[in-house]
């Protein structure tokens, strides 16, 4: 009976001393899992904390054993993020990027002139590399212009190996008789292309008219083209109205049409007057007459103040008007004074 009883007890104080001392369920670690993992673990038994993909342990035992008194040792394991290779710089460009570890990605850009050779983000991937692999900046490049029709290259210089950089510039020029439409000057763009290339077209131009009264001389040739040139002169006692040479333009027309105006007779036997600011006698100097364009100014007479103002005349083509203000004296009112003998007013 006794033995019966004691058996019962002892029996009973096993269980629930057994049963006491069991681990539980092991602390959690971020970034782990726990192998195995159970809800309670007999005294003895091992346990391994593994670090999810992309995460590596550090400080501390990863394996733990379940202790006699139902209690897992005091852990100091942590999962730490793998860290990728150093990407803060790119050459030539620029890199932005909170952190270099997984699961971060990094942004690249490139400085004008460069375009990215790789792709514009990188992730740190779990096994500690970038991927894609880290791009590169490299230089935009132009090939050589290609030359328009009718065209020569004036200026270029490769500045690489038989290419241009951004913002290089070549210059064209036209073949003789050719003229140029666009901008003579291309340069390599950021998109490794040129700028419009100019076009050249054959120009030609009529034959220069000859003036009335005059002549022009211009190449003696059966066509005359583009930048040749025509002089222009006139008869005597003409004037030409425009330039002496005009050139033969790109839009086929010539830079002017000058023409000869004509000289005036002066309808005034005898007076003096003003011609480029001195005073002068019409009869002597104006004897053949006055040349197109030309001013003279013809003194008139204020009665009441007793005094004389100037009025110009212009011969123009031909023609002159003599001021209404003028009176030409008679040869034998000499009595009278000249208007032009007069304070002026
Ligand atoms: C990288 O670019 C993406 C898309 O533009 C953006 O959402 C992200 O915030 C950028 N990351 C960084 C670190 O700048
Ligand atoms: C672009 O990158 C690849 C790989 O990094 C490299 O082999 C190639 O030479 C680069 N191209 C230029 C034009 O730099
Ligand atoms: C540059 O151009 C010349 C002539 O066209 C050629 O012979 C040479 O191989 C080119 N060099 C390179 C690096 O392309
Ligand atoms: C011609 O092109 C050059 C460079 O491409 C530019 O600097 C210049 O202003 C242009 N000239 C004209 C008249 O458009
Ligand atoms: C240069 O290339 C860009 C992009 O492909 C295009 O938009 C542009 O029209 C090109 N320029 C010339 C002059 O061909």
């Amino acid at each position: 009976m006794i033995s019966s009883v004691l058996v019962l007890l002892v029996s009973f104080l096993c269980h629930y001393v057994n049963a006491g001392l069991t681990c539980p369920r092991p602390q959690e670690i971020p970034f782990s899992t726990v192998v195995p993992l159970k809800l309670n673990y007999e005294p003895g038994e091992k346990i391994l904390y593994v670090c999810k993909p992309g995460y590596v342990s550090q400080w501390g035992t990863r394996r733990y054993t379940c202790s006699l008194n139902g209690m897992w040792p005091t852990s100091s394991m942590k999962c730490l993020p793998r860290v990728c290779p150093f990407a803060g710089i790119l050459e030539n460009g620029a890199v932005s990027y909170t952190s270099f570890q997984y699961p971060n990605s990094v942004n690249f850009t490139c400085n004008k002139g460069f375009y990215l050779n790789g792709t514009a983000s990188a992730k740190c991937m779990e096994d500690g590399k970038w991927n894609p692999p880290l791009p590169m900046c490299s230089p935009i490049t132009c090939p050589p212009p290609s030359i328009p029709n009718f065209a020569t290259l004036k200026l270029y210089k490769p500045s690489v190996e038989n290419s241009s950089h951004v913002q290089d510039t070549a210059v064209f020029d036209c073949l003789p008789h050719y003229a140029m439409f666009g901008n003579d000057t291309v340069s390599c763009t950021e998109h490794g292309n040129w700028t419009e290339l100019p076009e050249c077209r054959e120009v030609k131009c009529p034959f220069p008219t000859r003036p009335d009264n005059g002549f022009v001389n211009y190449p003696a040739s059966p066509v005359i083209y583009y930048k040749d040139k025509a002089t222009y002169g006139c008869h005597e006692t003409y004037v030409l109205d425009g330039p002496k040479e005009v050139e033969c333009g790109k839009f086929g027309t010539w830079s002017a049409s000058p023409t000869c105006k004509a000289s005036c007779k002066i309808p005034v036997k005898k007076a003096t007057v003003l011609y480029k600011g001195e005073k002068v006698n019409i009869q002597d100097k104006f004897k053949n007459g006055i040349l197109h364009g030309e001013i003279i100014s013809f003194f008139c007479k204020n009665k009441e103040r007793k005094c004389s103002y100037t009025v110009d005349a212009q011969c123009l083509n031909g023609n002159i008007e003599i001021p209404t203000c003028f009176k030409e004296h008679s040869s034998w009112a000499f009595w009278k004074t000249d208007a032009a003998d007069k304070e002026p007013c």
